[in-house]
């Protein structure tokens, strides 16, 4: 049994309880229930604040945990980052008042900088030489400068709708981040094994985004030039139809690129053809 750490609420939750139930765990998803059980899979899910996951993986109050890297690396948490997950992408910036001049990093000397990640920006002025006063506050920090309480903020961007709705303009990228997953560094064998099997469903779920299975009737002739345009993953799967000539091509491609391939393989004199979605693809 191994137990999961995850945000109970907030950016994180939704896609972590969606990468778990697509790797085809069943897990109770009440909002109260802070502590379930997977009926399927060796796992328990611990809901926890976001702030709080990085401690707890690195105590082994949980073995595991889905979390963003920024709360890992200001927390300085002693854990292993195992696997990149690829969604709750952001990023954390400094930005000031949006009628403001900026003229580079040196205008953050002797400034008040308001943010929930003191560690991190402590780091990044010591780097640039800049001295400021670094004000911590747990959130809502994109209002401190209109209630006069900083002159600028560090915190998270996604989309930069929060620092526009609050008249403020962003002015540096100082770390990108993205949901990680954390293990304590001395699990056990057992444990290790569970947490691969786990990577290696997380994997086949990542692999099948953005990816389609296409099925179409194309001349034999024709398979040669259709396989250098969608090659698939080792080759394309052939099958012979009862018509003389013919036969089905079936292969994975990847969405962005499928528009111009199928006007392509139109050209080439494929018919019937058929695209449909795709779950989970093991290597
Ligand atoms: C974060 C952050 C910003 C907002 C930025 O808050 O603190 O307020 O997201 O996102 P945007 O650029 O898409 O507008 P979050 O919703 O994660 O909640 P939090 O207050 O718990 O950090």
């Amino acid at each position: 049994m191994i137990r999961l750490a995850i945000q109970a609420k907030g950016r994180l939750n939704e896609e972590s309880t969606e990468i778990l139930t697509e790797s085809g765990l069943t897990f109770e998803k009440s909002k109260r229930k802070l502590l379930t059980r997977c009926e399927d899979f060796p796992l328990e899910i611990l809901y926890l604040r976001d702030d709080d996951i990085p401690g707890a993986v690195e105590m082994g109050v949980a073995d595991i945990g889905i979390v963003g890297l920024n709360e890992v690396v200001e927390k300085a948490a002693d854990v292993e980052i195992i696997h990149k997950l690829g969604f709750g992408k952001c990023r954390l910036s400094l930005a000031i008042p949006k009628s403001e001049v900026y003229e580079g990093v040196v205008s953050f000397n002797g400034k008040r900088v308001a943010t929930s990640y003191p560690a991190i920006l402590k780091d990044f002025f010591s780097s640039k030489g800049v001295s400021a006063q670094i004000h911590k506050i747990a959130g809502s920090v994109e209002v401190a400068p209109s209630v006069g309480m900083a002159d600028a903020i560090f915190d998270i961007v996604s989309t930069g709708g929060t620092l526009i709705t609050n008249g403020l303009k962003e002015v540096e990228k100082v770390f990108l981040s993205e949901a990680v997953l954390i293990v304590n560094k001395e699990i056990d064998n057992e444990k290790r094994t569970l947490v691969n099997q786990l990577i290696s469903r997380f994997e086949a779920v990542e692999r099948s985004k953005g990816m389609k299975y296409l099925l179409m009737n194309i001349p034999l002739s024709m398979v040669d030039d259709a396989t250098i345009l969608i090659p698939g993953m080792r080759s394309p799967t052939i099958l012979p139809l009862a018509q003389p000539g013919w036969c089905s091509m079936h292969v994975v491609v990847n969405e962005s690129q499928l528009w111009p391939k199928l006007e392509s393989l139109k050209a080439l004199g494929a018919e019937g053809i058929l695209v449909l979605s795709l779950d989970k693809m093991m290597p």
